[in-house]
């Protein structure tokens, strides 16, 4: 038997086997640039994931998040520990066992005492990770306090519909889009659906992720924001075309500042100014089939709520600065800004306008929608 293996040898371009660490070592000494590769890449990979990213679930800013990444810490360092001591142990027998020169490799089979370690050990390891775990999960399922915030989110593709229950006027639902805003040090309670296919609420520093699916409703760990800012949410789930383009906003505020948002989106808009005086018809005849303005003709359903849009920091699903350009860009032809699948006559997109309006028009909804925000 071993002499046939020893053959093997001669087989060009393989390790030389029986394997001898000495021989290969010696082989493989001019190709240190993978290796050293490999080692930046990893090193790099290390410092870049310290960086401040506005998607980064490691900086927690809100209790439920805190309680996710004391979870993910504590998993994450067992596991570490696991990994380092497993390889660590392999690597020592594979280098102090090996076949020499005059030496057959060891070889062992069966210890019962060690077989008993390494089922123990793995069950406290278990039993270390399972404790928070299973406390997080407990937590996860808490109703909301009185007083919290309830929201429902709806996905669409592709965009994002918020509804904050019976905080519109006489008591409906004010309604929002693409951008949540919320009181910093009181409880929310999001609720998650979907209107077409599958989508998923995550906002990685405050909550989530949670799918919205079709004809369900669920409901997220109720979570109180600990700072004023404004967090980054995304689609996480693969939901079509424009995917990647379904983002949001969530706008932590002081409360009187979230007050002061809700009584404006329950008040129709103050006569608008000279040059969006003809913006306005314009919206309330054209655009108002799709979208809604509190207060006004505006009242369709299709398209996202536009009441307040001034106060906006993003349009287009969070992909764009809601500035007058951008505004007169999306209006005039999303098209050039969004995939729009035609196949289905492109109806899950707003139409392009530019064939149908002037740009002086298109710069007058622009003045009118971007008038929509509060006197201060
Ligand atoms: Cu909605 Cu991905």
């Amino acid at each position: 038997m071993g002499g046939s293996r020893v053959q093997r040898d001669a087989v060009d371009g393989g390790l030389p086997y029986p394997f001898r660490l000495e021989e290969t070592m010696a082989r493989y000494r001019h190709q240190i640039w993978p290796v050293l590769a490999v080692a930046l890449m990893l090193v790099s990979l290390v410092l870049l994931s310290s960086c401040e990213t506005p998607q980064n679930n490691f900086q927690p800013m809100s209790d439920a998040a805190e309680e996710i990444h004391a979870v993910y810490i504590i998993v994450t360092l067992a596991a570490a520990v696991v990994g380092v001591v497993v390889l660590g142990v392999m690597a020592y027998i594979m280098i102090r066992f090996r076949s020499r020169p005059g030496r057959a490799p060891s070889t062992s089979h069966g210890n019962t005492k060690l077989e008993i370690i390494w089922t123990v050990i793995p069950f406290f390891v278990l039993v270390l990770i399972g404790i928070p775990s299973v406390m997080g999960i407990v937590s996860a399922a808490e109703d909301p306090q009185d007083d919290a915030v309830r929201i429902r989110a709806i996905g669409h593709q592709w965009w994002w519909e918020f509804r904050y229950e019976g905080m519109g006027p006489d008591g409906q639902d004010l309604v929002t889009a693409n951008e949540i805003r919320l009181p910093v040090g009181q409880q929310a309670y999001v609720t998650v659906e979907s209107v077409d296919v599958i989508h998923s609420f995550w906002v990685p520093k405050l909550i989530g992720k949670l799918d919205a699916m079709p004809g369900k409703s669920q409901s997220l760990q109720p979570f109180i924001p600990k700072e004023v800012g404004t967090y980054y949410g995304v689609c996480a789930e693969y939901c079509g075309l424009a995917h990647a383009l379904m983002r949001f906003r969530v706008v932590v505020e002081p409360l009187a500042d979230f007050q002061a948002w809700v009584t404006h989106l329950q008040t129709p808009p103050a006569t608008p100014a000279e040059s969006a005086v003809l913006g306005e018809a314009l919206f309330n005849g054209t655009c108002g089939r799709c979208h809604a303005v509190y207060g006004t003709v505006a009242e369709g359903t299709v398209g996202p709520n536009l009441t307040l849009f001034g106060e906006r920091t993003t349009l287009g699903a969070g992909i764009l600065e809601n500035s007058d350009a951008n505004l007169h860009a999306w209006i005039s032809n999303i098209r050039d800004i969004k995939p729009v699948n035609e196949d289905d006559g492109g109806i899950k997109v707003m139409p392009s306008f530019d064939a149908v309006l002037s740009d002086d028009q298109i710069s007058s909804i622009v003045a009118y929608l971007k008038g929509l925000k509060i006197d201060r």
